[in-house]
């Protein structure tokens, strides 16, 4: 039996959508958790499966966990008892290598498993050990595990990031928190879930500034407590919902997001003829497709304040309904186009040549049986069956739920028609 999402075209999706935390703040903020001594409450925690296997992999470490409601949990790691991580929950998500920074800054010391997740690209995890041993560590490694020590302790140092990495960066300023002195970060990222995760660090009483900008300075401290903090609102998601609006030619108040974390976002539906307006004192925006002329445009992807990678296949898939010619430029992953022959199963023209993919708009999609290739080209998939001619029936659903909380609950909510079913 195999679970598969069922869609099809139920016309324009209207209403309004809310937005949860993010998942790609919370994952990051859930691995620093281990650094606190004092409990910690984190709040509009998105309910996903790679969060909640994030949390068994701190349970496995010692950390206590408890859920005080749907998405508030209780994180208490005072008592850590193992520097060693479970290899079966760590081969599911690559995000899980974020607990290396933090047990390394706490014992000294961790063993761990390279990382699994998306198959979005080789992934490598150079830069976040070049940053740890920047910082004093000695790596030891083979091709499935990695050992990380320190005889005397982390010490503070200046780094340059080859590329503005958002996990290293947030490894690196993990395990840089509590090292012995100042380290300079330079060239990191600059995602908003950067920032989240400085001012996460500063309230369990850290040293970090300059996180958004091209300088990160961090001051170790010796001990770190716990905090109350709610996650930030996630832009991935609203970007689906927006875009969902824009192709369905919908009408769409998108709820709880931060107006200036979905700025290339806005700027792009904009350019395809959608009206976008946005209410940025009141954490909204409206996405209006109707009545509108969808024209193609040019997207290429970047790292923070670019267009983000995370709504390459949504874009995508609006692009291939939109008139005239598109080009699709992925600079940040080697392999993120998996979703194209997805697409072209249900009648979309691509073309790829290494980085880029060249579209040629068509009037409609049509419905067909698909697989969700990773989790972003899942939400792709979704969104072009939702405007496509008959049914669209897509396998591999796995992938959409480790990123998307309540998709078929907030779509439906929307107008869609849209069903799981088992087969
Ligand atoms: C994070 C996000 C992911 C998003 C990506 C880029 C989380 C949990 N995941 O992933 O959704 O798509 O940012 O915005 O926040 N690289 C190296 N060496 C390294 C590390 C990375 O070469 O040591 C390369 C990667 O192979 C990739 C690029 O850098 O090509 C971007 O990766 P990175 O920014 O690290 O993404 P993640 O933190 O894995």
């Amino acid at each position: 039996m195999e679970e598969k999402i069922i869609v099809s075209n139920n016309g324009p999706l209207e209403g309004t959508v809310k937005i949860g935390g993010a998942k790609n703040s919370a994952l990051p903020i859930i691995a620093a958790s281990l650094l606190g001594t004092e409990p910690i409450i984190l709040e509009d925690v998105p309910k996903l499966n790679d969060v909640s296997v994030f949390l068994q992999v701190l349970e496995h470490l010692g950390s206590k966990v408890e859920y005080l409601d749907e998405r508030t949990i209780k994180i208490d790691s005072s008592n850590l008892t193992s520097y060693v991580t479970p290899f079966d929950l760590m081969s599911k998500m690559r995000a899980s290598f974020l607990v290396m920074g933090p047990l390394l800054a706490r014992f000294g010391i961790t063993k761990t498993s390279l990382p699994g997740g998306c198959a979005i690209g080789m992934r490598p995890v150079d830069l976040h050990l070049k940053g740890f041993k920047a910082l004093g560590a000695e790596i030891v490694s083979d091709s499935t595990k990695i050992e990380a020590k320190t005889e005397n302790g982390l010490k503070g140092t200046v780094l340059y990031l080859d590329f503005p990495s958002v996990g290293a960066t947030q490894n690196i300023m993990m395990a840089a928190s509590m090292a012995e002195g100042e380290t300079v970060i330079e060239n990191p990222a600059k995602e908003p879930e950067i920032v989240d995760l400085a001012n996460f660090l500063n309230k369990l009483g850290g040293d970090v500034k300059g996180a958004g900008t091209s300088t990160i300075r961090i001051k170790g401290v010796e001990k770190l407590g716990g905090t109350t903090h709610p996650i930030i609102p996630d832009r991935i998601e609203a970007a689906t919902y927006m875009v969902g609006a824009a192709m369905t030619k919908g009408d769409v108040m998108i709820e709880n997001c931060i107006v200036s974390h979905i700025s290339p976002i806005i700027a792009k539906l904009r350019e395809v003829g959608c009206e976008v307006f946005d209410m940025e004192d009141e954490d909204k925006v409206r996405v209006v497709g109707k009545g509108k002329k969808l024209i193609g445009a040019n997207i290429k992807t970047l790292p923070y304040p670019g267009f983000p990678t995370d709504v390459q296949a949504q874009f995508m898939a609006l692009l291939s309904i939109c008139e005239g010619q598109s080009t699709v430029t992925e600079t940040v992953f080697e392999n993120r186009f998996m979703h194209v022959d997805e697409l072209l199963k249900m009648g979309a023209i691509i073309a790829t040549e290494g980085k880029e993919a060249q579209i040629a708009g068509v009037p409609k999609l049509r419905g067909a049986e698909v697989k969700a290739t990773d989790l972003r080209a899942g939400a792709a998939l979704i969104l072009a069956g939702l405007t496509a001619e008959g049914e669209t029936k897509i396998g591999e659903t796995y992938h959409i739920y480790r990123g998307y909380d309540d998709i078929i609950g907030k779509l439906r909510g929307l107008g869609a028609k849209i069903d799981r079913i088992e087969e």
